[in-house]
Parts: C-alpha cells; sequence; structure tokens
C-alpha cells in the first residue's frame, strides 16, 4: 500500500516537472525586468560558445548563422532564472547590434538535469558574414538593479573566410569556387613538359595551370566554359617531378581573386600496353564462352600436369623460384603538417602501385589507434612492417596552405600527430646496425634534415621523386620474412 503511494507520487512529481526548454525571440528594446527592483536574481552563466552551422534553405542555397551555446551554473539561483538575453554586436563595415531574449519554458526545479549534467542550451539564429568580428553578450534574466553590477558573461568570435569547410557555402564563396573539386592530376610526361588534368567548373572560362619548385618552371592557360575533364600540358624548364602545380580558375564573379588550388606533380604511368583493347573488347565478346571453355580446359590440363610433377618430386621440392615475392608491408609515418590530401595520398599510391607495397597509414585505423592506444599500435605496426618510412616536409615540401585545409579532412585535426611519437618509439633501433635497415627516410627536396629529428641522418635516404625507382627496388627486394623477423625482434 505505501509502496504504490510512494510510486504514485513519483510519477506526479516526474509528470509535474518537464525539462525546461527555450522559446527565443527577438527583443532589441530593454526587458521589462529591468524596470522592477529584484531582491534575488539569479547567478551568472557558466560557459558561452559560438559556432558558425549551415543550413540548407533551397537546393544549391545554404544560410549560414551562428550557433551559440550556454551552460547554466549549478547553484541554488538557479530557481530566479526566468530567461537568458543574448545580443550580438558586429564590427564589420557597417555596425548592427541584435538582441534575443530566450524563455525558459518551465521554472528550474532542479540544479542540474536528472542525470547529473549541468543545464546546457542553444539558440541559432544570428546570420554569420565573412571575417567578421563578433561580440557576443549574453546575462540572465531577472537582471541586476539598474545601479548595480550585473553578472554577464561574453565572448568574441571572429568568423573565417571561404576556406573554412561550413563557410565554404556562404553564396559569396560558392561563387568563387568553394565547392569546385578541380580534382588536379598532374605528371612529368619527359624532361620538357608535364601534363596537368583537372575538371573545369561552369563559372568561369579561364584557367591557368603553373608549374613550380623553387621558381617558376612553365605555365599554359586553358579555356572551356563547361564543367568536363580537361588536359592542357604545360611546357617546363626544369625538374618537374615533385613539384607544385597550382590552377588559378577566373571565374566571373571573383575575376582574380578567386580560390586557387593546387596539387603535385608526379611521374606519368608509362603508356598502356595494350592501346587497342577497347576496339578488341567487342570481338572479344563475341569470342568470350568459347575462349572461357578453352582456358578452363587448358587450366584443368595444366593442374593434371602440375600435380603429376608435384607427386614426382614429392618432399624433395624446394621454394619456387619465381613465385611472386609477397608485398613488402610499408608503416609510413609524417609530420602533421605535411598536407594528407596532396603529398601523403599521393605517396602512398605511388608506394602501392608502382612498388607494390601495402601501406599502414594510422589515419586509416584511427579507431583501432584509439583502441589499442598510439605507443602499442605503432609497436605492432612496427612489429608487422617490413620497412618504416618516415616523410620528412624539410619545411619547403607542399605543406598544408589554404587551399589543402579547406578540405574536410584535413590532416590530423581530431588526433594526434604520431611522428614525434614513433620518432621517440623507433630511436634506440636507429643506434643498432642490425636494426636500423628497417628504417627509411623519404624527403621532397634536399634539405637538412630538422634538427629534432637529426637521428634520423643514418638512415637510407631517398628523395622523390628523384630516387623513386631506388626505393621501389629496395621495397621490392625485402628479405624473405623468416630472415627479417629473427634479425628484427
Ligand atoms: C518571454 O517572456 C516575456 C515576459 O514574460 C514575454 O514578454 C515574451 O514575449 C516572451 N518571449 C517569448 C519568445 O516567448
Ligand atoms: C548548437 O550547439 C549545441 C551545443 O554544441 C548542439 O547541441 C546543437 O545541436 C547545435 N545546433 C545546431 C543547429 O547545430
Ligand atoms: C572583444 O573584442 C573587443 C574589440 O576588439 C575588445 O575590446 C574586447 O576586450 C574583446 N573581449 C573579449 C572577451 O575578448
Ligand atoms: C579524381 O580523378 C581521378 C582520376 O581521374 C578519379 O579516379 C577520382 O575518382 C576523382 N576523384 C573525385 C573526387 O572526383
Ligand atoms: C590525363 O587524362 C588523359 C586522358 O584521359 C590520361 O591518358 C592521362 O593519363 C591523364 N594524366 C594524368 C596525369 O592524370
Amino acid at each position: 500500500m505505501s509502496l504504490s503511494l510512494l510510486s504514485l507520487a513519483a510519477l506526479c512529481w516526474g509528470a509535474a516537472s518537464p525539462e525546461p526548454t527555450v522559446q527565443c525571440g527577438s527583443e532589441n528594446e530593454l526587458s521589462p525586468e529591468w524596470k522592477v527592483q529584484h531582491t534575488l536574481i539569479p547567478g551568472d552563466l557558466r560557459d558561452l560558445r559560438v559556432e558558425p552551422v549551415k543550413a540548407r534553405v533551397a537546393p544549391e542555397e545554404y544560410s549560414l548563422r551562428m550557433n551559440i551555446s550556454w551552460i547554466l551554473r549549478a547553484d541554488a539561483s538557479i530557481c530566479f532564472l526566468k530567461a537568458t538575453k543574448i545580443c550580438v554586436t558586429s564590427h564589420s563595415n557597417s555596425h548592427t547590434f541584435s538582441c534575443v531574449r530566450c524563455n525558459y519554458t518551465e521554472a528550474f526545479q532542479q540544479q542540474t538535469r536528472p542525470l547529473g549534467s549541468k543545464w546546457a542550451f542553444s539558440y541559432t539564429g544570428f546570420p554569420v558574414e565573412l571575417n567578421t568580428v563578433y561580440f557576443i553578450g549574453a546575462h540572465n534574466i531577472p537582471p541586476a538593479n539598474m545601479d548595480e553590477d550585473g553578472p554577464s558573461l561574453s565572448v568574441n568570435f571572429t568568423s573565417p573566410g571561404c576556406l573554412d569547410h561550413i563557410m565554404k557555402y556562404k553564396k559569396k564563396c560558392i561563387e568563387a569556387g568553394s565547392l569546385w573539386d578541380p580534382n588536379i592530376t598532374a605528371c612529368k610526361r619527359d624532361e620538357k613538359t608535364v601534363e596537368v588534368n583537372f575538371t573545369t567548373s561552369s563559372l568561369g572560362d579561364r584557367y591557368m595551370a603553373l608549374i613550380q619548385s623553387s621558381g617558376l618552371l612553365g605555365l599554359s592557360t586553358v579555356r572551356e566554359s563547361k564543367p568536363t575533364r580537361t588536359s592542357v600540358v604545360v611546357p617546363v624548364s626544369g625538374e618537374s617531378e615533385g613539384a607544385v602545380v597550382q590552377l588559378t580558375p577566373y571565374f566571373h564573379t571573383c575575376r582574380h581573386d578567386c580560390i586557387r588550388r593546387r596539387g603535385m606533380v608526379g611521374r606519368c604511368l608509362p603508356a598502356s600496353l595494350h592501346p587497342s583493347l577497347d576496339s578488341n573488347r567487342r570481338v572479344l565478346g563475341s569470342w568470350l564462352p568459347l575462349l572461357l571453355a578453352l582456358l578452363a580446359a587448358a587450366w584443368m590440363l595444366a593442374v593434371g600436369i602440375w600435380l603429376l610433377k608435384q607427386h614426382e618430386r614429392t618432399k624433395k621440392a624446394s621454394f619456387p623460384a619465381n613465385t611472386l615475392l609477397p608485398r613488402a608491408k610499408v608503416l609510413l609515418v609524417y609530420p602533421s603538417e605535411i598536407c594528407f590530401q596532396h603529398t601523403v595520398r599521393f605517396f602512398t599510391e605511388f608506394l602501392q602501385h608502382h612498388c607494390r607495397s601495402e601501406v599502414i597509414l594510422g589515419k586509416w585505423q584511427k579507431k583501432k589507434i584509439a583502441e589499442m592506444g598510439p605507443v602499442q599500435w605503432l609497436t605492432t605496426q612496427k612489429r608487422a612492417a617490413d620497412k618504416v618510412i618516415f616523410l620528412l616536409s624539410n619545411g619547403a615540401s607542399p605543406t598544408c596552405n589554404g587551399a589543402c585545409g579547406e578540405s574536410e579532412d584535413s590532416p590530423w585535426k581530431d588526433s594526434q600527430d604520431l611522428f614525434p611519437l614513433a620518432f621517440t618509439l623507433f630511436c634506440s633501433d636507429l643506434t643498432n646496425q642490425t636494426r636500423l635497415h628497417k628504417y627509411v627516410v623519404v624527403y621532397f627536396r634536399e634539405a637538412d634534415t630538422e634538427e629534432d629529428y637529426s637521428a634520423l641522418n643514418v638512415c637510407a635516404k631517398y628523395h622523390l621523386m628523384k630516387d623513386a625507382s631506388a626505393l621501389c627496388r629496395e621495397l621490392r627486394h625485402i628479405k624473405p620474412p623468416g630472415e627479417a623477423v629473427t634479425s628484427l625482434l
């Protein structure tokens, strides 16, 4: 009986106090509460934050607004809290000032939320312009009396420009090409020419591709008004492998001031060995069933013969000489300032496709790293890898610039830079002659190894792309696993 009464009481209490939410509306004039005296007022806010958020308002149109969030202080004065007033002043060409008042829908019965966390609310509304300083102030209502210094909290917020991953959705940025993905690929065709491929945009009809390393190597302009994949050959006056290609668009709205994009010049793949494959495809189609039947028969014959031979050889069979060597496993570490999109991805693809290597990248194993911890992960991967490559930036390689940072996938923003940790962990191996051969340093430009990492000077060094084939040779001639393991552990 008493138990059911208790649970009934609990039910009523729960139903009587739903969690407060906020209802916000514009209130640019003084709040009416200022006009009366209050003996008891709520304390100030504990935290106030601002970040830009985007909302799609039409298929190709976004509105960018401030998400202002705040946390209430968990003290007894919370029971006097009725509303929070937020005012935003902008300091751009024109001064603007506007306020909202957010009423709490219920009186606060508890200092914290039912599960113990502090009360937190947010309001999304004030529009955000590019590169503007905003001053955001907030105070609780009822406010302090007119002649008293009332508690309030304020923050400054400087909105970023078009390269920001949210601001790029601003109409002005989209018109300047912020959402355009040129997907630049470039390769050295020979000593005198570089081939640059990219996707054009409907925003303009002229582009300039510029190849530069320490100085300008060459440039070409392209005219194209429709979005399509374009190829341009740029004559160059020097070594172009590893150089940077900068693509400057001239769009109608931004003209000479549009967002420029960058890529890197690699080495062109050798011309396909089967140039007539396409024309052969149709002929192949009609012959395919017969061909398949023949192949199957030949295969069965081959298997039969092989089985016979195996039988003859019995246990004398040794390791077959010309089976394909296993792929070399490479652990690639690089400092956070190296641009992932352009440099690391390019280098990884190079290792995979040209050197038949399997690449282990921290970036692709974030979850595993989080589970194991970076030290354990690095140690395990080092043991599994045939080579550990330190990719160095030397301050001169195409590090993350604005054009690169705009990608949402910017390097290690949310995770740890593994490079210094790997260096520290593997450092003792560098003084051990038998273990040293596992480590390789790869750099893009001639320069001294950074002082902090000078211990790496003892490692085999390769200059990309100049020593690319030597690096591949080294990776292809990894010792048989058994031997490697004994010398490494
Ligand atoms: C908030 O409360 C005040 C005073 O009760 C009222 O004048 C105002 O209209 C309310 N605002 C909203 C958005 O509900
Ligand atoms: C605004 O920020 C708060 C706190 O970070 C978050 O809970 C809320 O979902 C955000 N609102 C929008 C529209 O992004
Ligand atoms: C915000 O910026 C204004 C103007 O630049 C400055 O006077 C003020 O001290 C800043 N306030 C904070 C909280 O940083
Ligand atoms: C970029 O171009 C390459 C080669 O043409 C293609 O394989 C890749 O899918 C493209 N990526 C994007 C994001 O369009
Ligand atoms: C550029 O495109 C052409 C034609 O599609 C292709 O043959 C060539 O390999 C591409 N070059 C690069 C560097 O992507």
